[in-house]
C-alpha cells in the first residue's frame, strides 16, 4: 500500500509537472510565433514604405516640381495628386492611417484631411525616424498581453503596427533604395490584430490540449492505482482470513485428534455397558419394576452416548468415499424407508419429483450418500414436528463446466434460524436437547469428499432448504 500511496503521490507531482511543462512551452511557443508574425509584418511594412517613397517621388514629386516649381501638399490640386498616389499604392493593404510630417513639425498630408496642419504628435518613434533617418516600428496595444489571453474575441485595432519612414528625395529613378536626404516623415498605421490573435489562439490550444491529455493520463494514472489498492487489500483480507482459518483449523485438528482418541478408547467400555444393561433387564424381566427402569435408563443412555461417540469418529476420521456409480433417487428412496415410520406419525407427506425414465448418476459411495441424505431428511421431519410437505428435488445443471446432479431438499418447517446460518456446519452446534450438532458437519464432509458442494438456505415460502451439488456421471449404457 505505502508503494501505491507513492505512486499515487508521483502522478500529482506529474501532473502539476506537465501543467507547468505546457504553461512555460506554450508561452515560449506563442511568444515565438508572436515574434515571426511581427517580423513579417515588419518586413511588410518596410517594404510599403519603400514603395511608398519611390511612388510620391515619381508621380508626385517629380511632375509637382515640373508643373508647379514647388511642393506644397497643402495645396488643393497638388494634395488631390498626392492623395491619389498615396491611395493607390496602399489600397488593400490595411492601412488605417498616413500621415506626412514637415520638417517644421506640422502635419503636411494626411488620409484625414481634418488632421491638416496640425502639430505633429510627440511620439517618440516619428521623431527618432526624422533625426535617425532609419524606419522605425512602434506597435501600440490596447490592452496587455496577458490581458488579450483571455479576451476573445479581440476587437479590432487592439494591436496596431505603427511606422515611421524618413521620405528622401529619390536620387535613382528605377530604384527603390531611397538613400538621398529625408524632406519628411511618413507615417502609417496597420491593424495586426487578427494576426495577433491567431498567435494567441495557437497559444491557447496547446495549453488546452496540453492539460487535457496530462489530465486524462492522470486520471487513468489514479485508475489504477485504486484498482490495485483494492486489488490488493481484498488479497490482504484473503490472505488474513486464511491464516485465521488455517490456525482454527490446525487447533481444531490438534484438538480433535485428542478427542477422537479418547472416544476410540470409550467406545469399547460403553459397548460393555451397553450390552450388559441390555443383559441384566432381559434377566430381570418380570421382576422388579423400578430396578427395570434404572436398567433400562443406563441402556437408553449408553445407546444414545454410543451413538454421538461414533458421529463424532465419523466426524473426525471421515472415511474415504468408494467409488462405484449411484443411482441418486434409488438411494433417497431408501433413505425413505427408514424414515417411513417417523413420516407416517407426524403425517408428513413426502413429495419426491425424480424423473423414473432418466435416472441421474454420481460416482461415490451409496452408503456414505445414504447418510448424507438420511441426515438432512431426519432433520427435516424433526424441524416439521407434525405434519408437513418435504420436496425433494433432482435435476441436472451445469455448474461452469461441468454438468451437475442438484439436489434439494424443502421442508414445510420454520426454516433455518438466520442467525444460525453461519454456525450450522459448526461441529457440535445443535439447538436440539438431544442434538449431538454432527449431522450437517458430517453431511458436509461427505458431500465435499464427493468432490460436491452443499448449500443451506431458507426457501422463499418459508421452510428450510438444503441444496446439493454432486458432479454429474453419464448414464451406464445397458
Ligand atoms: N430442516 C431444518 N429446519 C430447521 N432447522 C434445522 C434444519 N436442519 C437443521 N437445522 C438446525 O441445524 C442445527 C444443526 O443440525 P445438525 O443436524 O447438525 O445437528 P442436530 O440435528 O441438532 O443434531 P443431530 O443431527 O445429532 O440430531 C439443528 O440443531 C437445527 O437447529
Ligand atoms: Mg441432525
Amino acid at each position: 500500500m505505502r508503494h501505491l500511496g507513492f505512486a499515487r503521490q508521483l502522478a500529482w507531482v506529474a501532473l502539476a509537472a506537465v501543467v507547468i511543462f505546457s504553461a512555460v512551452l506554450s508561452t515560449y511557443i506563442g511568444n515565438h510565433a508572436r515574434d515571426i508574425l511581427i517580423a513579417k509584418q515588419r518586413n511588410f511594412a518596410a517594404l510599403l514604405a519603400e514603395n511608398l517613397n519611390a511612388q510620391i517621388y515619381r508621380r508626385y514629386t517629380l511632375p509637382t516640381l515640373i508643373g508647379f516649381g514647388e511642393i506644397n501638399p497643402k495645396h488643393p490640386a497638388q494634395y488631390q495628386q498626392l492623395d491619389q498616389v498615396v491611395q493607390s499604392t496602399t489600397h488593400g493593404l490595411n492601412v488605417s492611417e498616413l500621415r506626412i510630417f514637415n520638417h517644421d513639425g506640422t502635419v503636411s498630408y494626411s488620409m484625414n484631411k481634418e488632421d491638416l496642419e496640425k502639430a505633429k504628435p510627440a511620439e517618440d518613434y516619428i521623431n527618432e525616424a526624422g533625426q535617425g533617418q532609419d524606419i522605425v516600428f512602434n506597435i501600440d496595444s490596447a490592452l496587455p498581453y496577458w490581458k488579450a489571453f483571455f479576451h476573445f474575441p479581440l476587437p479590432p485595432h487592439s494591436f496596431v503596427l505603427h511606422t515611421a519612414y524618413p521620405l528622401r528625395i529619390e536620387n535613382r529613378l528605377s530604384s527603390s533604395d531611397a538613400t538621398g536626404p529625408a524632406i519628411w516623415v511618413l507615417e502609417f498605421s496597420q491593424d495586426i490584430t487578427a494576426d495577433m490573435e491567431r498567435a494567441l489562439r495557437f497559444q491557447q490550444l496547446i495549453i488546452i490540449l496540453t492539460v487535457v491529455s496530462a489530465s486524462v493520463l492522470f486520471g487513468m494514472l489514479l485508475l489504477f492505482i485504486r484498482r490495485a489498492e483494492n486489488a490488493m487489500a481484498v488479497r490482504m483480507q484473503e490472505e488474513q482470513r486464511l491464516l485465521l482459518e488455517l490456525h482454527q483449523n490446525e487447533k481444531l485438528a490438534g484438538m480433535g485428534r485428542v478427542i477422537a482418541s479418547i472416544a476410540h478408547e470409550i467406545r469399547n467400555p460403553l459397548g460393555i455397558i451397553r450390552s450388559s444393561a441390555e443383559l441384566l433387564l432381559k434377566r430381570n424381566a418380570g421382576g422388579d419394576g423400578s430396578t427395570s427402569r434404572i436398567l433400562q435408563a443406563i441402556y437408553d443412555e449408553a445407546r444414545r452416548l454410543s451413538q454421538t461417540v461414533s458421529d463424532f469418529l465419523d466426524y473426525a476420521r471421515p472415511q474415504r468415499p468408494k467409488s462405484s456409480l449411484v443411482d441418486v433417487s434409488s438411494v433417497i428412496s431408501k433413505a425413505l424407508v427408514f424414515l417411513e415410520p417417523d413420516l407416517q406419525t407426524r403425517e408428513i407427506l413426502v413429495c419426491h419429483n425424480s424423473p423414473p425414465e432418466h435416472p441421474l448418476f454420481v460416482m461415490g459411495d451409496s452408503d456414505l450418500l445414504y447418510r448424507a441424505f438420511y441426515n438432512i431428511m431426519s432433520n427435516a421431519v424433526q424441524a416439521m414436528q407434525h405434519t408437513g410437505t418435504l420436496t425433494i428435488g433432482l435435476h441436472e445443471e451445469m455448474d461452469d463446466t461441468h454438468p451437475m446432479v442438484a439436489i434439494t431438499f424443502t421442508d414445510s418447517g420454520p426454516g433455518f434460524p438466520e442467525e444460525h446460518l453461519e454456525r450450522l456446519l459448526d461441529p457440535f452446534f445443535t439447538t436440539k436437547d438431544d442434538g449431538t450438532g454432527l449431522g450437517l458437519p458430517i453431511v458436509n464432509n461427505i458431500i465435499v469428499s464427493h468432490d460436491g458442494f452443499m448449500t443451506l438456505t431458507n426457501a422463499p415460502e418459508g421452510g428450510a432448504r438444503v441444496t446439493i451439488l454432486l458432479p454429474s456421471h453419464p448414464a451406464p449404457t445397458a
